[in-house]
């Protein structure tokens, strides 16, 4: 028996070790943490249940039966997060880039299902360069069973992705389905390939952070809800995300104790919004001194930022906040702020998540057409007008917001 339990921990003691100490030298190098770093940072201490361990890939070709390692590029299982069940996978780079064979995504399909059975959020930590080339087309399938599973458990369990390596391929696709996505600065990026890809196929140079850093997703694309200096931060502003939400759509809102009085006044309010129709002032102010504590959880910060989107709580509860914001172009509702609205209050619906909403718009923007000059020279009015015709006087852009 004592020999049985040896030879466990003997194994065990290698799929911890990963792609072996060079990749994990490699990974730390890059300012990376590995797989189950980033498992211990995020779930609280002592929770992490691990399954399937000693899984190894099943290919033969391209000589890869002869390198099998316990795990086959992925981390996978349940813990906690303040108490909090959750579901998470996490990739690991130093095992074949974190890329994805048949065993590998039956891994992630497992925790999926069980993610979605239990009732609880699933977090996918991503570092990984997509389908295993060598298994071509049963990884490929892999996929196809995970973006299934991303799609059943769409509006029923929160699912939140984490970009914190060079992710390509099917290692984007997947996030992209799910709700939130944040990544890490200067070390995380999204494309359908990476730039020596794009370089052998098209002879384009084109950096990493060029083609899916998180300069782009955050603020071009608005792929990714927002970004992290690093892991450890990443990580714990994950934790403060999970806490706030519920567990699924059919749980309770999460509560905590609200150490803050409600029939408290803060004076400071009566003179947040200016007299003046053409004065801006930022409704970040307004929503920090409404939320508990001052605690909100920005979504989006970067992009269309003349609507603001985010989670806080009142009296303890979770609720999202919905607000113009009047120091970015007046607050106008155009296209770009109109999808991140409608995106955040989409998932706060499926979620019975209460929407504070916070109205001060100078109105529509209508697009642009090429040619019509009325369009082009003029800006949005002073608060209280719906621009809607792009016919007004000529008011400060950059000014305006209010009472609308
Ligand atoms: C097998 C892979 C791999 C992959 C990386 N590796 N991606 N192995 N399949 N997809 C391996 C590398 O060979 C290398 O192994 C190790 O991981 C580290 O990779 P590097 O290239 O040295 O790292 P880096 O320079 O940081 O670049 C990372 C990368 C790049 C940007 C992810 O590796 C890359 O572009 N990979 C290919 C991406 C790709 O095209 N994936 C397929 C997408 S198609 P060694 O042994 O040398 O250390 C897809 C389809 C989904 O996913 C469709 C679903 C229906």
């Amino acid at each position: 028996m004592k020999d049985v339990l040896k030879e466990l921990e003997r194994r065990r003691e290698i799929a911890r070790m990963g792609g072996g100490q060079a990749r994990i030298d490699a990974q730390h190098k890059k300012g990376k943490l590995t797989a189950r770093e980033r498992i211990d940072v995020f779930l609280d201490e002592g929770s992490f249940e691990e399954f399937d361990m000693y899984v190894e890939h099943r290919s033969t070709d391209f000589g890869m039966e002869k390198t099998k390692i316990a795990g086959d590029g992925v981390v996978t299982g349940w813990g906690t997060v303040n108490g909090r069940p959750v579901y998470l996978f996490a990739k690991d780079f130093t095992v074949f880039g974190g890329s994805l064979s048949e065993a590998h995504a039956e891994k992630v399909v497992k925790v999926q299902e069980m993610a979605l059975r239990n009732r609880a959020p699933i977090i996918g930590l991503y570092d990984a360069g997509g389908a295993r080339i060598q298994e071509g087309v049963a990884a490929l399938g892999g996929y196809a069973e995970i973006f299934q599973r991303n799609v059943l458990a769409s509006g029923v369990i929160p699912q939140i992705s984490l970009i914190m390596g060079p992710c390509a391929g099917g290692d984007v696709y997947s996030p992209a389905m799910t709700d939130f996505i944040f990544m890490v600065r200067d070390t995380s990026y999204m494309f359908v390939t990476g730039p020596d890809v794009v370089k052998t196929v098209t002879n384009e140079t084109v950096t990493a952070e060029s083609l899916g850093g998180a300069s782009v997703h955050t603020t071009k694309s608005s792929i990714a809800d927002g970004a992290y200096d690093n892991d450890v931060e990443a990580l714990l502003q994950m934790r403060r995300l999970v806490d706030l939400l519920p567990a699924s759509n059919t749980a309770e809102i999460p509560e905590i104790e609200c150490y803050q009085s409600v029939t408290d006044h803060d004076l400071s309010l009566d003179r947040l919004i200016p007299d003046n129709a053409n004065k801006p002032y930022d409704i970040k102010e307004l929503i920090l001194k409404v939320a508990d504590e001052g605690d909100f959880f920005e979504i989006q910060q970067n992009f269309a930022k003349n609507i603001v989107t985010g989670f806080g709580r009142i009296e303890g509860r979770s609720v999202g906040f919905v607000a113009n914001q009047p120091m970015v172009l007046a607050g106008v509702l155009d296209s770009d702020a109109s999808r991140k609205a409608a995106r955040f209050v989409r998932f706060c619906d499926c979620f019975s998540i209460p929407i504070v909403t916070f109205v001060d718009v100078a109105g529509v923007q209508p697009r642009p057409a090429p040619g019509l000059g009325v369009f082009n020279k003029t800006p949005p009015p002073s608060r209280g007008l719906g621009w809607v015709g792009g016919l007004w006087g000529n008011k400060n852009w950059g000014g305006g917001g209010g009472g609308g």
